[in-house]
């Protein structure tokens, strides 16, 4: 039986934040009620199509803010999708959460619906920067977040950390660190912020209202975070995803390994049978076309065998483990040791990578340059 994630996109926020650019909105709660039951049709139209084919080994439900939803709509989506869908036993079924919204009564309701990780927006414990950012919570509401997830008995956490935002120091980096290693959280991703164009804080920061913390200081703050989390054990199985042995998360995994994914919701992007489709982002265009029986899609792209190896090397190269080069030869018939023999003696010579055990990895101290690594590779 061929392996599945499924994920979910819940496109409903308390406020937005002004670093922002996902699909969310902070105006639309009157549309919540129809966009759930809209998720829940799409399910089962993917089902009817899909569900026979597949066993189902990570679901995620993301956003937005997932956790934004009204008591009860989490566990009507997640029993659509076991209706649906052969659901393993043993599936990683992840809700993400925002500290401003979650509650013990809904943390409860996900656990008895079967999820098993929560994922916890806390992006720092420094107030002023929460309340730049718009953020809508307090660092005190994501130590409650982290509480309540513990004591209804999640095991499996994650939270959430942005480095090099606005007035960022080193010290509210090392403080949230250590905190996060007291609790004993096991999975942490720590993105760089990335300054999109289409956002307030891209015009503040244009208009100098804002200033960032400089390439270098990013840097710092990054390298402080993989070296701390390497002493108190965790591993950076990916660019800005560390963990605690065997809390990798499978669904990330399964982006990174080019498995397959169905996803379902507003802007929903998938990948099935060599082909990546794309859910509308318009949100009643996306409940109307539900309503009427018909797939959301506006776009379709067949991959040929050129663009997935290409990006099987893109994706395999984020990871700490690596590009596994007899798969890779047995499912494109290239021996990336010869194709690319000389790039490769270049990379493993100046040591930011290395081949060992039949993997090509990216050396630790190179992960900065990885967009220049995979340049030459592909
Ligand atoms: C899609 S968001 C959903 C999480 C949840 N809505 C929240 O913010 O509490 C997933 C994560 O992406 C990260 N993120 C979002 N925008 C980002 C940006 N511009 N740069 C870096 N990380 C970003 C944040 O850490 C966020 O928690
Ligand atoms: S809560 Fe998360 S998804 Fe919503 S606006 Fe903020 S960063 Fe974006």
């Amino acid at each position: 039986m061929k392996k599945l994630s499924i994920y979910v996109h819940i496109p409903f926020c308390l406020s937005k934040c002004t670093y922002c650019n996902f699909i969310s909105f902070c105006n639309k709660s009157d549309k919540m009620d129809a966009y759930v039951q809209a998720v829940c049709n799409e399910i089962k139209l993917r089902g009817k199509e899909h569900g026979k084919f597949f066993d189902v080994t990570s679901v995620y439900i993301g956003g937005g803010s997932p956790s934004v939803l009204k008591e009860g709509q989490i566990a009507k989506i997640m029993t659509e999708i076991k209706n649906n869908f052969r659901v393993l036993q043993n599936c990683e079924i992840t809700i993400e959460c925002n500290p401003g919204s979650v509650t013990e009564k809904k943390l409860l309701e996900y656990k008895l619906v079967g999820a098993n990780r929560i994922s916890i927006g806390g992006q720092t414990l420094n107030n002023d920067i929460l309340r730049i950012l718009g953020r809508g919570h307090t660092a005190d509401d994501t130590k409650e977040a982290i509480k309540l997830a513990q004591k209804v008995g999640f095991e499996n956490i994650n939270v959430d950390m942005i480095l090099a935002l606005p007035h960022q120091k080193m010290s509210d980096i090392k403080k949230m660190a250590k905190f996060l290693i007291k609790k004993k959280i096991q999975h942490i991703s720590a993105y760089s912020l990335i300054l999109e164009p289409t956002t307030p804080l891209f015009r503040q920061v244009k208009n100098k209202q804002i200033t960032l913390p400089t390439e270098d200081e990013s840097v710092e703050m990054y390298n402080y975070v993989f070296d701390f989390l390497k002493k108190k054990g965790y591993n950076r199985y990916e660019v800005s995803n560390f963990s605690l042995p065997d809390y990798e998360s499978k669904h990330n995994l399964n982006y990174w390994q080019m498995g397959e994914y169905l996803a379902f919701g507003l802007a929903g992007h998938s990948f099935l049978n060599n082909t990546r489709f794309a859910n509308t982002e318009k949100l009643e265009e996306y409940i109307d076309s539900i309503e009427q029986g018909k797939l959301p899609i506006v776009s379709k792209e067949k991959i040929n065998a050129n663009q997935r190896k290409d990006e099987t090397i893109m994706l395999a190269l984020r990871t700490s483990e690596g590009l596994n080069l007899k798969e890779f030869d047995n499912a494109f018939h290239c021996n990336l040791l010869t194709d690319k023999k000389k790039e490769i003696e270049f990379l493993t010579n100046h040591n930011f990578i290395s081949v060992k055990r039949g993997y090509l990895r990216v050396n630790d101290n190179a992960f900065y340059v990885l967009n220049s690594i995979i340049a030459k590779l592909v």
